[in-house]
Protein backbone atom coordinates (compact mmCIF):
# COMPACT_ATOMS: atom_id res chain seq x y z
CA UNK A 1 0.00 0.00 0.00
CA UNK A 2 1.45 3.53 -0.98
CA UNK A 3 -0.10 6.38 0.53
CA UNK A 4 0.93 10.67 -0.08
CA UNK A 5 -0.57 13.66 1.41
CA UNK A 6 -3.12 14.57 -0.27
CA UNK A 7 -5.19 17.65 1.01
CA UNK A 8 -7.08 18.02 4.71
CA UNK A 9 -9.36 15.41 5.67
CA UNK A 10 -13.03 17.08 5.72
CA UNK A 11 -16.23 15.53 6.21
CA UNK A 12 -18.40 12.63 8.68
CA UNK A 13 -17.52 9.06 8.93
CA UNK A 14 -18.51 6.24 11.69
CA UNK A 15 -15.79 3.84 11.95
CA UNK A 16 -17.12 0.05 12.89
CA UNK A 17 -18.19 -1.45 16.29
CA UNK A 18 -15.87 -1.56 19.05
CA UNK A 19 -13.59 -4.96 18.69
CA UNK A 20 -14.09 -5.89 22.97
CA UNK A 21 -17.45 -5.21 22.81
CA UNK A 22 -18.05 -7.43 19.62
CA UNK A 23 -15.85 -10.10 21.23
CA UNK A 24 -18.04 -9.70 24.37
CA UNK A 25 -21.42 -9.69 23.17
CA UNK A 26 -21.42 -13.21 21.16
CA UNK A 27 -19.05 -14.95 24.21
CA UNK A 28 -21.63 -13.87 26.42
CA UNK A 29 -24.92 -14.21 23.97
CA UNK A 30 -23.28 -17.97 23.51
CA UNK A 31 -23.99 -19.13 27.20
CA UNK A 32 -27.10 -17.23 27.62
CA UNK A 33 -30.95 -18.46 27.38
CA UNK A 34 -32.57 -17.26 24.21
CA UNK A 35 -31.70 -15.31 21.58
CA UNK A 36 -28.95 -12.03 21.86
CA UNK A 37 -29.51 -9.50 18.81
CA UNK A 38 -26.14 -8.15 18.04
CA UNK A 39 -26.10 -4.72 15.73
CA UNK A 40 -23.05 -2.69 14.60
CA UNK A 41 -20.87 -5.77 15.44
CA UNK A 42 -17.21 -5.17 14.23
CA UNK A 43 -17.19 -7.90 10.99
CA UNK A 44 -13.18 -7.80 11.48
CA UNK A 45 -10.86 -10.95 11.23
CA UNK A 46 -10.53 -11.61 15.12
CA UNK A 47 -13.93 -11.12 15.83
CA UNK A 48 -15.20 -13.50 13.15
CA UNK A 49 -12.89 -15.81 15.17
CA UNK A 50 -14.68 -15.72 18.00
CA UNK A 51 -17.58 -16.74 16.11
CA UNK A 52 -16.21 -19.67 14.60
CA UNK A 53 -14.81 -20.99 17.74
CA UNK A 54 -18.51 -20.81 19.76
CA UNK A 55 -20.25 -22.04 16.57
CA UNK A 56 -17.49 -24.90 16.55
CA UNK A 57 -19.01 -25.92 20.28
CA UNK A 58 -22.59 -26.52 18.96
CA UNK A 59 -24.01 -22.14 18.95
CA UNK A 60 -26.39 -21.48 16.13
CA UNK A 61 -25.31 -17.78 14.90
CA UNK A 62 -26.97 -15.71 12.05
CA UNK A 63 -24.28 -13.75 10.75
CA UNK A 64 -26.33 -11.01 8.07
CA UNK A 65 -25.11 -7.64 7.18
CA UNK A 66 -27.61 -5.98 9.45
CA UNK A 67 -27.14 -7.95 12.64
CA UNK A 68 -25.80 -11.13 14.32
CA UNK A 69 -28.43 -13.41 15.97
CA UNK A 70 -26.92 -15.67 18.61
CA UNK A 71 -28.96 -18.60 19.38
CA UNK A 72 -27.60 -19.32 23.34
CA UNK A 73 -27.85 -22.60 24.91
CA UNK A 74 -27.11 -21.44 28.43
CA UNK A 75 -23.83 -21.50 31.14
CA UNK A 76 -23.88 -25.48 30.70
CA UNK A 77 -24.89 -25.58 26.87
CA UNK A 78 -21.48 -25.55 25.16
CA UNK A 79 -20.31 -28.97 23.28
CA UNK A 80 -17.11 -30.45 22.78
CA UNK A 81 -15.43 -29.18 19.43
CA UNK A 82 -13.94 -31.94 16.99
CA UNK A 83 -10.58 -31.02 16.91
CA UNK A 84 -9.04 -27.70 18.42
CA UNK A 85 -9.75 -24.49 18.29
CA UNK A 86 -8.23 -21.63 16.53
CA UNK A 87 -8.03 -18.31 17.50
CA UNK A 88 -6.27 -17.20 14.76
CA UNK A 89 -4.91 -13.83 15.65
CA UNK A 90 -7.04 -12.59 18.56
CA UNK A 91 -5.78 -12.51 22.20
CA UNK A 92 -8.86 -11.58 23.15
CA UNK A 93 -10.56 -14.70 22.17
CA UNK A 94 -8.06 -17.02 23.53
CA UNK A 95 -8.11 -15.21 27.02
CA UNK A 96 -11.91 -14.74 27.90
CA UNK A 97 -12.38 -18.05 26.07
CA UNK A 98 -10.27 -20.24 28.29
CA UNK A 99 -11.57 -18.46 30.99
CA UNK A 100 -15.46 -20.16 29.95
CA UNK A 101 -13.76 -23.65 28.83
CA UNK A 102 -12.28 -24.07 32.01
CA UNK A 103 -15.64 -24.78 33.50
CA UNK A 104 -16.86 -26.74 30.92
CA UNK A 105 -17.06 -30.53 31.35
CA UNK A 106 -15.08 -31.55 28.24
CA UNK A 107 -11.54 -31.01 27.16
CA UNK A 108 -9.97 -28.49 23.96
CA UNK A 109 -7.19 -27.55 22.06
CA UNK A 110 -7.05 -24.07 21.67
CA UNK A 111 -4.23 -22.68 18.76
CA UNK A 112 -4.26 -19.21 17.01
CA UNK A 113 -1.44 -18.09 14.17
CA UNK A 114 2.56 -17.18 14.87
CA UNK A 115 2.09 -14.16 16.55
CA UNK A 116 -0.28 -15.71 19.05
CA UNK A 117 1.75 -18.38 19.64
CA UNK A 118 4.82 -15.85 20.74
CA UNK A 119 2.16 -14.12 23.36
CA UNK A 120 2.22 -14.86 27.09
CA UNK A 121 -0.14 -16.94 28.38
CA UNK A 122 0.99 -17.89 31.96
CA UNK A 123 -0.83 -14.85 32.81
CA UNK A 124 -4.20 -16.80 32.44
CA UNK A 125 -2.57 -19.92 33.44
CA UNK A 126 -1.63 -18.77 36.84
CA UNK A 127 -4.82 -17.79 38.56
CA UNK A 128 -6.82 -20.51 36.17
CA UNK A 129 -5.03 -23.42 37.65
CA UNK A 130 -5.64 -21.64 41.35
CA UNK A 131 -8.86 -21.88 40.62
CA UNK A 132 -8.40 -25.67 39.56
CA UNK A 133 -8.41 -25.81 35.95
CA UNK A 134 -6.45 -28.17 34.30
CA UNK A 135 -4.93 -25.82 31.83
CA UNK A 136 -1.28 -26.18 30.03
CA UNK A 137 0.74 -25.22 27.19
CA UNK A 138 1.42 -27.79 24.49
CA UNK A 139 4.91 -26.95 24.49
CA UNK A 140 5.45 -25.95 27.93
CA UNK A 141 6.71 -22.47 27.22
CA UNK A 142 3.73 -20.41 28.61
CA UNK A 143 1.94 -19.95 25.20
CA UNK A 144 -0.23 -21.50 22.71
CA UNK A 145 -1.21 -24.26 22.03
CA UNK A 146 -3.37 -24.64 25.24
CA UNK A 147 -4.80 -27.67 26.01
CA UNK A 148 -7.63 -27.17 28.78
CA UNK A 149 -9.46 -29.17 31.00
CA UNK A 150 -12.75 -28.31 32.76
CA UNK A 151 -13.66 -28.56 36.08
CA UNK A 152 -15.47 -27.79 38.96
CA UNK A 153 -13.49 -24.38 39.82
CA UNK A 154 -12.73 -22.36 43.23
CA UNK A 155 -13.19 -19.18 43.87
CA UNK A 156 -10.56 -17.08 44.50
CA UNK A 157 -9.44 -13.40 45.04
CA UNK A 158 -6.86 -13.03 42.13
CA UNK A 159 -4.24 -10.31 42.37
CA UNK A 160 -3.15 -9.72 38.98
CA UNK A 161 0.45 -8.24 38.52
CA UNK A 162 -0.84 -6.89 35.50
CA UNK A 163 -3.59 -4.28 34.29
CA UNK A 164 -4.73 -6.29 31.56
CA UNK A 165 -8.96 -6.41 30.65
CA UNK A 166 -8.36 -10.02 29.17
CA UNK A 167 -7.02 -11.38 32.50
CA UNK A 168 -9.19 -9.86 34.42
CA UNK A 169 -12.64 -10.82 31.73
CA UNK A 170 -10.66 -14.59 31.89
CA UNK A 171 -11.12 -14.72 35.97
CA UNK A 172 -14.42 -13.23 35.76
CA UNK A 173 -15.81 -15.31 33.61
CA UNK A 174 -14.08 -18.99 35.22
CA UNK A 175 -15.66 -16.90 38.16
CA UNK A 176 -19.34 -17.71 36.24
CA UNK A 177 -18.60 -21.60 37.09
CA UNK A 178 -17.10 -21.35 40.36
CA UNK A 179 -18.07 -22.17 44.16
CA UNK A 180 -18.04 -18.59 45.62
CA UNK A 181 -17.86 -14.93 45.04
CA UNK A 182 -14.53 -14.57 42.79
CA UNK A 183 -12.33 -11.19 42.69
CA UNK A 184 -9.77 -9.54 40.54
CA UNK A 185 -7.88 -6.73 41.80
CA UNK A 186 -5.56 -4.95 39.11
CA UNK A 187 -2.75 -2.52 39.84
CA UNK A 188 -4.92 -0.13 37.60
CA UNK A 189 -8.07 0.06 36.18
CA UNK A 190 -8.41 -2.01 32.71
CA UNK A 191 -11.77 -1.56 30.47
CA UNK A 192 -14.44 -2.72 31.98
CA UNK A 193 -16.94 -3.95 29.16
CA UNK A 194 -17.27 -7.69 30.78
CA UNK A 195 -18.51 -5.97 34.06
CA UNK A 196 -20.84 -3.91 32.32
CA UNK A 197 -21.86 -6.31 29.81
CA UNK A 198 -22.28 -9.28 32.19
CA UNK A 199 -24.58 -6.82 34.51
CA UNK A 200 -26.56 -6.15 31.46
CA UNK A 201 -26.92 -10.03 30.95
CA UNK A 202 -28.39 -10.99 34.60
CA UNK A 203 -25.09 -11.74 36.09
CA UNK A 204 -24.17 -10.63 39.88
CA UNK A 205 -21.03 -8.17 39.21
CA UNK A 206 -19.72 -5.50 40.89
CA UNK A 207 -16.70 -3.10 41.30
CA UNK A 208 -15.43 -1.03 43.92
CA UNK A 209 -11.97 0.80 42.58
CA UNK A 210 -10.07 -1.62 40.64
CA UNK A 211 -11.63 -4.97 41.96
CA UNK A 212 -14.44 -6.97 40.33
CA UNK A 213 -16.33 -9.43 41.72
CA UNK A 214 -18.70 -12.00 40.35
CA UNK A 215 -20.79 -14.45 42.01
CA UNK A 216 -21.89 -18.00 40.15
CA UNK A 217 -24.55 -17.47 37.75
CA UNK A 218 -27.76 -19.48 37.51
CA UNK A 219 -28.51 -18.20 34.41
CA UNK A 220 -27.71 -15.12 31.76
CA UNK A 221 -30.59 -13.90 29.28
CA UNK A 222 -30.50 -12.80 25.62
CA UNK A 223 -30.19 -9.45 25.34
CA UNK A 224 -30.29 -6.84 22.31
CA UNK A 225 -27.01 -5.28 22.29
CA UNK A 226 -26.16 -1.75 20.54
CA UNK A 227 -22.22 -1.91 19.71
CA UNK A 228 -20.97 1.47 19.81
CA UNK A 229 -18.18 2.74 17.21
CA UNK A 230 -14.76 1.78 18.83
CA UNK A 231 -12.69 4.37 19.33
CA UNK A 232 -9.60 2.31 19.22
CA UNK A 233 -10.57 2.88 15.22
CA UNK A 234 -11.56 6.49 15.64
CA UNK A 235 -8.06 7.39 17.01
CA UNK A 236 -6.36 7.15 13.53
CA UNK A 237 -9.42 9.78 12.15
CA UNK A 238 -8.55 11.86 15.35
CA UNK A 239 -4.85 11.80 14.75
CA UNK A 240 -5.22 12.50 10.69
CA UNK A 241 -7.58 15.70 11.05
CA UNK A 242 -5.61 16.97 14.13
CA UNK A 243 -2.20 16.63 12.01
CA UNK A 244 -3.11 17.56 8.71
CA UNK A 245 -3.39 21.21 8.01
CA UNK A 246 -7.43 22.29 7.08
CA UNK A 247 -8.81 18.90 8.59
CA UNK A 248 -12.56 19.08 9.97
CA UNK A 249 -13.94 15.52 11.00
CA UNK A 250 -17.19 14.41 12.08
CA UNK A 251 -16.82 10.89 13.66
CA UNK A 252 -19.99 9.41 14.81
CA UNK A 253 -21.16 6.92 17.37
CA UNK A 254 -17.82 6.51 19.03
CA UNK A 255 -17.53 4.67 22.08
CA UNK A 256 -16.11 6.91 24.61
CA UNK A 257 -16.36 4.68 28.18
CA UNK A 258 -14.01 6.49 30.64
CA UNK A 259 -12.18 3.16 30.85
CA UNK A 260 -11.27 3.58 26.80
CA UNK A 261 -11.15 7.40 26.51
CA UNK A 262 -7.45 8.04 27.46
CA UNK A 263 -6.75 9.06 24.01
CA UNK A 264 -9.01 12.22 24.32
CA UNK A 265 -6.97 13.21 27.70
CA UNK A 266 -3.97 12.44 25.72
CA UNK A 267 -5.22 15.20 22.87
CA UNK A 268 -6.45 17.61 25.17
CA UNK A 269 -3.02 18.09 27.05
CA UNK A 270 -1.53 18.22 24.10
CA UNK A 271 -3.55 21.25 22.85
CA UNK A 272 -6.08 19.78 20.68
CA UNK A 273 -9.54 20.76 19.04
CA UNK A 274 -12.32 18.00 19.66
CA UNK A 275 -15.82 18.72 20.94
CA UNK A 276 -18.08 15.92 22.51
CA UNK A 277 -21.30 16.08 20.86
CA UNK A 278 -24.76 14.09 21.47
CA UNK A 279 -23.76 12.50 24.54
CA UNK A 280 -25.49 9.00 25.11
CA UNK A 281 -25.21 5.76 26.16
CA UNK A 282 -25.91 2.66 23.95
CA UNK A 283 -26.35 -0.64 25.93
CA UNK A 284 -24.76 0.71 29.40
CA UNK A 285 -22.24 2.35 27.21
CA UNK A 286 -21.38 5.79 26.74
CA UNK A 287 -21.06 6.83 23.21
CA UNK A 288 -20.74 10.30 21.74
CA UNK A 289 -20.39 11.84 18.06
CA UNK A 290 -16.68 13.50 18.14
CA UNK A 291 -15.75 16.71 15.87
CA UNK A 292 -11.89 17.34 15.44
CA UNK A 293 -10.53 19.86 14.11
CA UNK A 294 -6.43 20.72 13.24
CA UNK A 295 -4.92 21.73 15.91
CA UNK A 296 -1.05 22.58 16.75
CA UNK A 297 0.16 19.81 19.27
CA UNK A 298 2.38 20.03 22.23
CA UNK A 299 4.49 17.06 24.15
CA UNK A 300 3.37 15.61 27.35
CA UNK A 301 3.71 12.71 29.83
CA UNK A 302 1.80 9.77 29.29
CA UNK A 303 2.15 7.54 32.28
CA UNK A 304 0.61 5.70 35.44
CA UNK A 305 -3.31 4.57 35.72
CA UNK A 306 -3.73 6.43 32.06
CA UNK A 307 -2.21 3.85 30.55
CA UNK A 308 -4.42 0.96 30.69
CA UNK A 309 -7.09 3.77 28.75
CA UNK A 310 -5.15 4.28 25.87
CA UNK A 311 -2.94 0.76 25.35
CA UNK A 312 -3.93 0.24 21.65
CA UNK A 313 -4.14 3.43 20.96
CA UNK A 314 0.05 4.88 22.18
CA UNK A 315 1.35 3.66 18.49
CA UNK A 316 -1.08 6.21 16.82
CA UNK A 317 -0.02 8.69 19.84
CA UNK A 318 3.06 8.07 18.64
CA UNK A 319 2.57 9.37 15.65
CA UNK A 320 1.16 12.35 16.81
CA UNK A 321 4.04 12.74 19.14
CA UNK A 322 6.40 12.75 17.00
CA UNK A 323 4.83 15.75 15.00
CA UNK A 324 4.23 17.95 18.12
CA UNK A 325 6.35 21.09 19.11
CA UNK A 326 8.59 19.42 22.77
CA UNK A 327 9.18 16.12 23.81
CA UNK A 328 6.71 13.84 24.90
CA UNK A 329 7.20 11.00 27.35
CA UNK A 330 5.70 7.66 27.64
CA UNK A 331 6.28 4.92 30.10
CA UNK A 332 5.11 2.52 32.47
CA UNK A 333 3.58 1.07 29.52
CA UNK A 334 6.05 -2.35 28.78
CA UNK A 335 2.68 -4.14 28.02
CA UNK A 336 3.42 -2.50 24.62
CA UNK A 337 5.76 -5.28 24.11
CA UNK A 338 3.66 -8.19 24.13
CA UNK A 339 1.13 -6.98 21.50
CA UNK A 340 0.21 -8.05 18.16
CA UNK A 341 3.84 -7.22 17.54
CA UNK A 342 6.32 -5.32 19.72
CA UNK A 343 4.77 -2.22 19.53
CA UNK A 344 8.01 -0.13 21.31
CA UNK A 345 10.37 -2.19 18.92
CA UNK A 346 8.52 -1.65 16.09
CA UNK A 347 6.98 1.62 16.57
CA UNK A 348 10.75 3.09 17.27
CA UNK A 349 12.13 1.33 14.12
CA UNK A 350 9.63 2.55 11.46
CA UNK A 351 9.23 6.46 13.10
CA UNK A 352 13.41 6.44 12.92
CA UNK A 353 12.60 4.94 9.12
CA UNK A 354 10.52 8.50 8.72
CA UNK A 355 13.04 10.97 10.13
CA UNK A 356 11.61 10.56 13.59
CA UNK A 357 13.87 11.05 16.34
CA UNK A 358 12.40 8.59 19.09
CA UNK A 359 14.52 6.47 21.71
CA UNK A 360 12.48 3.08 22.66
CA UNK A 361 12.54 2.56 26.59
CA UNK A 362 12.49 -0.52 28.66
CA UNK A 363 8.41 0.39 29.58
CA UNK A 364 7.96 3.15 26.53
CA UNK A 365 9.28 5.76 24.62
CA UNK A 366 10.86 9.21 24.25
CA UNK A 367 9.44 10.95 21.07
CA UNK A 368 11.31 14.35 20.38
CA UNK A 369 8.39 16.36 18.51
CA UNK A 370 8.72 19.22 16.16
CA UNK A 371 10.62 18.17 13.40
CA UNK A 372 8.71 16.62 9.75
CA UNK A 373 8.46 13.51 8.66
CA UNK A 374 9.72 12.09 5.31
CA UNK A 375 7.95 8.91 3.03
CA UNK A 376 9.50 5.70 4.20
CA UNK A 377 9.58 2.03 3.70
CA UNK A 378 7.14 0.80 6.63
CA UNK A 379 7.21 -2.77 7.85
CA UNK A 380 4.00 -3.27 9.57
CA UNK A 381 5.28 -6.98 10.88
CA UNK A 382 1.48 -7.68 10.18
CA UNK A 383 0.33 -6.10 13.52
CA UNK A 384 -3.24 -3.82 12.43
CA UNK A 385 -2.21 -0.78 14.75
CA UNK A 386 0.84 -0.71 13.16
CA UNK A 387 -0.28 -0.63 9.61
CA UNK A 388 -3.03 2.35 10.47
CA UNK A 389 -1.19 4.53 12.62
CA UNK A 390 1.85 4.79 9.40
CA UNK A 391 -0.93 5.65 7.15
CA UNK A 392 -1.63 8.41 9.29
CA UNK A 393 1.79 9.40 9.61
CA UNK A 394 2.17 8.78 5.71
CA UNK A 395 -0.62 11.44 5.05
CA UNK A 396 1.17 14.19 7.63
CA UNK A 397 4.32 13.48 5.71
CA UNK A 398 6.78 14.77 2.95
CA UNK A 399 6.90 12.26 -0.22
CA UNK A 400 5.85 8.71 -0.53
CA UNK A 401 5.35 5.67 2.04
CA UNK A 402 5.21 2.39 1.29
CA UNK A 403 3.25 0.08 4.12
CA UNK A 404 4.46 -3.57 4.03
CA UNK A 405 1.75 -6.24 4.49
CA UNK A 406 -0.97 -3.14 4.71
CA UNK A 407 -3.97 -5.33 4.39
CA UNK A 408 -3.47 -6.83 7.99
CA UNK A 409 -5.68 -4.09 8.77
CA UNK A 410 -8.58 -6.42 8.40
CA UNK A 411 -8.08 -7.95 11.89
CA UNK A 412 -10.08 -4.76 13.26
CA UNK A 413 -10.72 -2.46 10.69
CA UNK A 414 -11.07 -4.41 6.78
CA UNK A 415 -12.22 -1.02 5.11
CA UNK A 416 -9.90 1.24 6.88
CA UNK A 417 -8.27 2.55 3.83
CA UNK A 418 -11.19 3.23 1.57
CA UNK A 419 -12.81 5.30 4.88
CA UNK A 420 -9.02 7.29 4.91
CA UNK A 421 -9.95 7.93 1.54
CA UNK A 422 -13.57 9.29 1.84
CA UNK A 423 -12.00 12.36 3.73
CA UNK A 424 -9.40 13.21 1.36
CA UNK A 425 -11.71 14.37 -1.57
C1 LIG B 1 -8.70 -6.08 25.22
C2 LIG B 1 -7.83 -5.75 26.22
C3 LIG B 1 -6.50 -5.17 25.98
C4 LIG B 1 -6.40 -4.61 24.57
C5 LIG B 1 -6.92 -5.57 23.53
C6 LIG B 1 -8.38 -5.86 23.80
C7 LIG B 1 -10.01 -6.67 25.59
O1 LIG B 1 -5.53 -6.18 26.13
O2 LIG B 1 -5.06 -4.29 24.29
O3 LIG B 1 -6.79 -5.03 22.24
O4 LIG B 1 -10.90 -6.74 24.73
O5 LIG B 1 -10.16 -7.08 26.75
P1 LIG B 1 -4.89 -6.56 27.57
O6 LIG B 1 -5.95 -7.13 28.41
O7 LIG B 1 -3.82 -7.56 27.25
O8 LIG B 1 -4.35 -5.27 28.10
Amino acid sequence: MKLTYSGPLRGEISVPGDKSISHRAVMFGALANGTTEITHFLQGADCLSTIDCFRRMGIDIENTPSRILIHGKGLRGLSAPSSALDVGNSGTTLRLISGILSGQDFKVLLDGDASIRRRPMKRIMTPLSMMGAKIGSLKGNGCAPLHIKGQTLHAIHYQSPVASAQVKSCVLLAGLYADGTTRVTEPALSRNHTELMLHFFGAQVHSEGTTASIQPSPALEGRFIQVPGDISSAAYFIAAALLIPGSEVLIRNVGVNPTRDGILRVCQAMGADITRLNERSDSGEPTADLLVRHSSLKGTVIEGDLIPTLIDELPVIAVMAALAKGTTVIRDAAELKVKESDRIQVMTENLTRMGARVEATEDGMIIHGGSSLQGAIIDSHQDHRVAMSFAVAALAAEGETEIRDAECVSISYPGFYQDLASLQS
